[in-house]
């Protein structure tokens, strides 16, 4: 079996986002764009990763290497020269290896395995030096085009500042994801030029120079016209949401999960449910959500990660749940914000009741237990314990430190206890 590595590009300015924020950390459906590419290379055991990281690099090897466990290797790109510059810089690592190496843009996140792992399975069948990704797009502005010879053999591509004339009529665009021998890339990657016109080093030339050498090329057209994506701006950014939201949705509603409006409704990646959730318009479920069996959810409602909620709960309009546990059978079906708490069993949290977790400096916790009514308008200025079975009245404001004995009734402003529990 021939050994395979990947090379993931991700050392470029992203000057088109108009960004501060480095571009492959930019955020789909709660994962960062690199996150696709990334997950991709686990998906056809590749052994190693190096990931070229350059403009804002810092920050992008500080969120993977405390978010993914796959191996990664670094690399740093000084200077953002070119997509074959980027290259070169691993090409250190790469002078004894003698098997594969995958080459992907950290910046397209539509990718499918099953067509990675047909790009792979191509390339070792057919011997070839490189074998590349094609698509064929309505719209293939901005890409590289690819140019056939006479017999359909790839012979080069063609980037969009470059293309004369008809070239940039062809719709067969260059995706960005290459199977290299990896001794041929290394040969290859020596003889490219900068590109006059842009000042860069192109990968792409790479095809050019097989072609005129004679080194066997092949190619992989997607049948998917949208997976050859890449995000250059926020438009681009906007088509990749939506599919990875369509996605999303349908598997929840193959598994079983209500959604009445899968256009207003937006659930991130790693939101699990229980059997027979319904969730109505309008409605946000944020990344590492578990909600459990016959939950209602919505209209109108905002889900935040690291919540959990238990089975048959439910969360109505204008609701915020944030890092909060809520156990079975609750409600909170009205203008409720609750962030960092825990809320027992079978709790009525009445409309409009506050958790005030954050004292502007830290956040703190609210405890409530099993069995608890709130009233209407309640504040809980955390950190608050509420006893199992204890009353809020309607409009009181719990403060600070306080602890509201068990089956107590407390209410106003402050919130005193006015009646204690039975037997206690
Ligand atoms: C590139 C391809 C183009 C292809 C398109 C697919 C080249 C010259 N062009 O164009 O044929 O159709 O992708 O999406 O390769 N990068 C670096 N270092 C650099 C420059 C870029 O790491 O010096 C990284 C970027 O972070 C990005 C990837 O390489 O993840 C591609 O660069 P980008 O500038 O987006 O290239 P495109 O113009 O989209
Ligand atoms: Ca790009």
């Amino acid at each position: 079996m021939v050994e395979l590595r990947s090379i993931i590009l991700a050392a470029g300015k992203g000057t088109r986002m108009k960004s501060d924020v480095p571009k492959v950390l930019q955020l789909i459906c709660g994962y960062p764009i690199i996150h696709y590419p990334l997950v991709l290379t686990k998906a056809v055991r590749s052994l190693k990763n190096y990931i070229v990281l350059g403009h804002k690099g810092e920050a992008v090897q500080k969120y993977l290497s405390a978010n993914y466990k796959i191996s990664m290797d670094f690399i740093e790109q000084k200077q953002q020269n070119g997509t074959a510059h980027a290259v070169k810089c691993v090409v250190p690592k790469l002078k004894s290896f003698r098997g594969d190496v995958l080459i992907l843009c950290g910046d397209t996140p539509l990718l499918e395995t099953s067509t990675i792992k047909e790009l792979i399975r191509k390339h070792r069948i057919s011997k070839a030096s490189v074998t590349f990704l094609t698509a064929v797009v309505r719209e293939p502005f901005g890409y590289g085009r690819i140019i056939r010879d006479g017999h359909g053999r790839a012979a080069a591509i063609r980037e969009e500042k470059d293309a004369q004339g008809i070239e940039k009529n062809i719709a067969e665009i260059n995706v960005g994801v290459y199977c290299f021998k990896a001794q041929d890339l290394i040969e290859g990657l020596k003889k490219i030029k900068v590109n006059k016109l842009k000042g860069e080093y192109y990968l792409t030339d790479i095809i050019e120079n097989f072609y005129g050498s004679g080194w066997k090329i092949e190619t992989v057209e997607s049948d998917n016209v949208q997976e050859g994506l890449g995000v250059n701006t926020f438009v681009d950014l906007s088509v990749a949401e939506k599919v990875h939201r369509q996605k999303i949705l349908r598997q929840h509603m193959l598994n079983g999960v209500k959604i009445l409006d899968p256009q207003t409704t937006f659930i991130d990646h790693n939101v699990s449910f229980g059997k027979d959730c319904v969730i109505y318009p309008y409605t946000f479920i944020h990344e590492d959500v578990k909600i459990g069996n016959n939950c209602v959810i919505g209209p109108f409602a905002r889900i935040r990660p690291a919540t959990r909620l238990g089975d048959r709960v439910e969360v109505g309009n204008f609701t915020e749940i944030s890092r909060t546990k809520v156990g079975d059978e609750c409600f909170v079906k009205h203008f409720s914000f609750l962030g960092d708490a825990a809320i027992g069993k079978q709790v009525n949290v009445g409309a409009g009741t506050i958790t005030a977790n954050f004292d502007g400096k830290e956040k703190h916790k609210t405890r409530v237990g099993d069995g608890v009514f709130i009233g209407s308008d309640t504040v809980l200025i955390a950190p608050v314990t509420i006893g199992k079975k204890a009353k809020i009245g309607a409009g009181s404001v719990v403060t600070s430190r306080k602890k509201i004995p068990e089956h107590a009734v407390a209410m106003g402003v402050p919130a005193k206890v006015v009646e204690r529990g039975k037997g206690k």
